[in-house]
């Protein structure tokens, strides 16, 4: 589908951000293999997170939708699939689940989509050889052949902050036939929605800031409700502070500290944002968020601890760049270049169609930033396969001189597909 952008007047108003994608995933996961059943609230409806769903149903799990955004699962022993395991799309869906897989009594293959099958999985494969998994790939990469094992514990020093990575491991660990503890290092913070979920369904967890140790044992079923997703509202905050005259308010955003790296960029730039009524959901803290345009937006340095925190917002942050006065600088971010495509190849060609000063990095991209040399637009953008670059390239057509056009726009349906509909929901005269 080819859509087409024009700038915008002032977005104002109210929205709710649907389900964070990652937590709805782990709910999925965690609740299949929980003794009992769960009702999960306010679940992502996004590609991704049903092909979660799809996958623990031929592993033979009693999922059912008991309306759009509520899931009742009945956990238990997982069995052996009679097809191979599809994740479609999603990495995060591929990684957990061979972590799962692998401390089965059965053989399993795990396939994923063309873009899934081009990304690395040696990086999940050496840690689970070392736990005494049985796992064969093309070439480190998709599909996984997996024959199930009794597992042992390790003390594991990851070389990237991959919060992928770090749950496939611990999943690993926790499985009941796993022998002894397994301790996770990364070096800096990822995400932990995997370590809060545990412990709240009642794993035998514990962790301090990068070193994670878990023991096997069996999970207790718990109701979970899914807040919303802060890589999603990132696309309404950037687009609220580059919009002359906006402001709204983005309600019930997670705010996990290990997901906030947008926030501290945008007030490092000096955008208007405040959160109010702070508040916790099933383990995680969320908040509402107002933003208001903000004129004199300046650039930054992002790198780092803080690229973990934000690592998914980054397409999105080279939009709000382009808007600030001076450079914005980001490094330490070459692991963008495994995501769903190269993201600061594709990100750096596309933008710089419409006239965004950005240059590529090894690990990252350099922004100039001239908000009154503006964009110009006028040009057709690819999306590689990437949700996450279309609505990044969406948000830059709101403030482009002359209409933008993006090509195969239907990715954003893998995380979002309400975007359009909320985004048009804002603009008012
Ligand atoms: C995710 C972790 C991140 C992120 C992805 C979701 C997760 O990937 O980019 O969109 O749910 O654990 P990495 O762990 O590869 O950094």
């Amino acid at each position: 589908m080819l859509k087409t952008v024009s700038k915008t007047k002032k977005l104002t108003g109210e929205i709710t951000i649907p389900a964070d994608k990652s937590v709805s995933h782990r709910a999925v996961m965690f609740s299949s293999i929980a003794d009992g059943k769960s009702v999960i609230k306010n679940f992502s409806n996004g590609a991704d997170c049903i092909s979660t769903v799809n996958l623990f149903k031929q592993l033979g799990v009693n999922i059912e939708f008991k309306d759009e955004k509520t899931l009742e699962i009945i956990g238990g022993k997982l069995l052996k699939p009679i097809k191979p395991l599809n994740a479609g799309n999603s990495g995060t869906t591929m990684r957990l689940v061979s972590g799962i897989l692998a401390g089965q009594d059965f053989e399993s293959i795990i396939t994923g989509d063309e873009s899934l099958s081009k990304r690395p999985m040696k990086r999940i494969i050496e840690p689970l050889k070392l736990m005494g998994a049985d796992i064969s790939s093309m070439d480190g990469k998709a599909p996984l052949y997996i024959k199930g094992k009794n597992l042992c514990g390790i003390n594991y020093n990851s070389q990237i902050s991959s919060a992928q990575v770090k749950s496939c491991i611990l999943l690993a660990g926790l499985n009941e036939n796993t022998n002894g503890t397994t301790i996770y290092t990364e070096p800096y913070l990822s995400r932990n929605h995997t370590e809060l979920m545990l412990k709240y369904l009642d794993a035998d967890i514990e962790f301090e800031e990068c070193t994670t140790k878990i023991s096997s044992g069996r999970l207790s079923a718990k109701n979970i409700e899914v807040i919303g997703d802060i890589s999603s509202a990132a696309f309404f905050i950037v687009a609220g502070l580059i919009v002359e005259g906006s402001d709204f308010i983005i309600k019930n955003v997670g705010i996990n500290p290990t997901r906030t790296g947008i926030l501290d960029v945008v007030k490092k730039m000096g955008g208007n944002i405040d959160l109010i009524n702070e508040r916790k959901i099933s383990g995680e803290m969320v908040a509402d968020i107002r933003v208001q345009y903000t004129e004199n937006l300046k650039g930054c340095e992002i790198s780092g601890a803080d690229i973990p925190r934000l690592i998914d917002e980054l397409p999105v942050i080279a939009v709000l760049a382009s808007q600030a006065e001076g450079e914005t600088v980001v490094r330490d971010a070459q692991d963008l270049r495994n995501k769903e495509t190269d993201r600061i190849t594709c990100l750096v060609s596309e933008l710089q169609k419409i006239g965004v000063d950005i240059f590529e990095q090894n690990d990252g991209f350099v922004v100039y930033g001239n908000k009154k040399k503006g964009l110009s637009g006028d040009a057709e953008l690819q999306v590689f396969h990437d949700h996450r670059l279309a609505m990044s390239f969406y948000v830059a057509g709101l403030v482009s001189e002359k209409q933008i056009a993006i090509k195969d726009f239907e990715w954003i349906n893998i995380s979002f597909p309400e975007f359009e509909s909320l985004m048009t929901s804002l603009i008012n005269d």
